[in-house]
């Protein structure tokens, strides 16, 4: 007898613990925070991924490997390398999204989305906002501290009870990005991730887009070794009149008014390919504050090469960064540019 309530007790509990698992499964909050790659799951910090990643904010929309995320709420994503597709999965919603397009499979049915996935530095960033409204989670961002906020839907009401009555804490990411968003422009070249590096830290301080330029022929190990006279940036840098491709283009570039451009130091001068730049685009009534990194070298007279090719713009005098540039040294020097 003893035995068997025993059993019973066991089997009760187990429903009980099975029952109270799920609910708090369901019962999530996570915050993230632009350039931070730790978040917080119901107010415990862990690392987004292994990699060190941390949302960004591209084109005006919020960014991030969403893995994270959308397995912390207990769904799943696939990652389809040969078709470039991101298949997301969660609870009776399904998303499929390919990079670069923006269009979506929302449970089959193609569906427009503002921003398209992206590729930075080999990993594959996602629009939050689509993804956790489609699966009914609610978003909230919030520009002071740059956080973004995702609960479950159990958590929403307990949401939209805290924005109302603090309406100026919460603001939507929609209405507010495009305005910021569209006056800074930080567009960079980087090979070894130097100029990302500081890129990524000027476009988190004055909440500006941030763009990468691509080479349509990536340069390689070979093509960027400094010791071969006949490596490929040897003879272009040897060549004034060489001008690689770019591979793609900025959108919306009559938009921003202020556009850090950066790049690295070859052989004491600009990168061609910023050349390329300089060519492709009218800067007409923007202020461009060029940057630079460097194992050394200043960056003299290195922004001339490409900003006398350029059609207007006024142009401020650049600085160089070394390879780790703090936050703390970009933010003093963004101060110092009184751009207000
Ligand atoms: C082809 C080549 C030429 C370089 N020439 C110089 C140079 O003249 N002076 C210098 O200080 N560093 C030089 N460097 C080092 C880079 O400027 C430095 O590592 C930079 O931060 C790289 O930026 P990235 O990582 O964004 O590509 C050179 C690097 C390469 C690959």
């Amino acid at each position: 007898m003893n035995k068997k309530f025993g059993l019973w007790f066991l089997l009760a509990l187990l429903l009980v613990m099975s029952f109270s698992m799920s609910v708090s499964a369901a019962d999530k909050e996570i915050v993230l925070k632009i350039d931070d790659p730790m978040m917080t799951v119901n107010k415990s910090e862990k690392q987004i991924d292994s990699f060190g990643t941390a949302p960004v904010i591209s084109n005006g929309r919020t960014l991030l490997p969403i893995r994270a995320v959308v397995e912390e709420m207990g769904g799943s994503v696939e990652w389809n390398a040969e078709n470039k597709q991101t298949e997301l999965k969660y609870a009776d919603t399904e998303i499929v999204l390919t990079t670069d397009s923006k269009t979506a499979l929302l449970n089959g049915a193609e569906t427009a989305i503002d921003t398209a996935p992206v590729i930075i530095n080999a990993r594959t960033f996602l629009p939050i906002r689509f993804i956790a409204e489609s699966f009914g989670f609610k978003v909230d961002w919030n520009s002071e501290s740059k956080t973004i906020t995702i609960l479950s839907s159990d958590k929403t009401e307990e949401a939209e009870e805290v924005k109302e009555t603090q309406p100026e804490d919460t603001e939507e990411v929609k209405e507010t990005e495009p305005e910021n968003a569209n006056k800074t422009l930080v567009v960079y070249f980087s090979v070894t991730g130097n100029t990302d590096n500081a890129a990524k830290k000027i476009a988190s301080e004055t909440n500006a887009d941030i763009y990468k330029i691509e080479a349509k022929q990536p340069y390689t190990d070979e093509d960027i070794d400094y010791n071969d006279d006949n490596s490929r940036t040897s003879k272009e840098q040897n060549d004034k009149s060489a001008r690689p491709e770019i591979d793609g283009v900025i959108e919306n570039f009559d938009d921003y008014s202020l556009v850090f451009v950066g790049y690295p130091i070859w052989w004491g001068d600009s990168p061609r390919i910023m050349s390329t730049f300089a060519e492709s685009y009218d800067f007409t009534d923007k202020t461009v504050v060029p940057f630079c990194t460097s194992a050394s070298s200043p960056i003299g007279s290195s922004t001339k090469t490409f900003s006398q090719l350029a059609k207007g713009g006024k142009w401020l005098e650049g600085k160089r960064f070394s390879a780790n540039a703090s936050q703390t040294e970009i933010s003093e020097w963004i101060k110092s540019l009184d751009l207000n």
